[in-house]
């Protein structure tokens, strides 16, 4: 019976506390300026930022934010490891997104 319940409880906790909550945003925030940015100011009359507060941004979930972030890395050529991924996501959550 104990066991059942604690596999009850197991069940109603969110397989992600938090999105992103174990990568480093500040790391990620330096590889987004480095290796990112350009390309989104150059679209943006050189406001990065904007790609991620205009009104249509394509992103509407933490999953979805992953999945862009993995997308915008093949435009890169695929330079950056699941890792950097995590924390550029943290950055981008936490500054932008607020996915909970
Ligand atoms: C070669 C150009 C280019 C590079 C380099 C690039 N992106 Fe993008 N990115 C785009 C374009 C274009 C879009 C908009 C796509 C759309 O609206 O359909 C975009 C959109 C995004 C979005 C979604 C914004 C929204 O609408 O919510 C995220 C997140 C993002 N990029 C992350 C990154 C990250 C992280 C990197 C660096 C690893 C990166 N991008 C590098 C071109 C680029």
């Amino acid at each position: 019976m104990k066991t059942l319940i604690a596999l009850l409880a197991l069940c109603a906790t969110p397989a992600f506390a938090a999105p992103f909550d174990k990568g480093d945003a500040k790391a990620g925030k330096a590889l987004l300026d480095k290796q990112c940015s350009a390309c989104h100011a150059a679209r943006f009359n050189g406001d990065a930022n904007k790609i991620y507060t205009r009104a249509n941004r394509r992103v509407k979930s933490a999953a979805s934010l992953a999945q862009m972030i993995t997308t915008c890395n093949a435009n890169l050529g695929n330079t950056l490891f699941p890792e950097d991924e995590l924390n550029i996501g943290a950055h981008l959550n936490g500054a932008f997104y607020k996915f909970k």
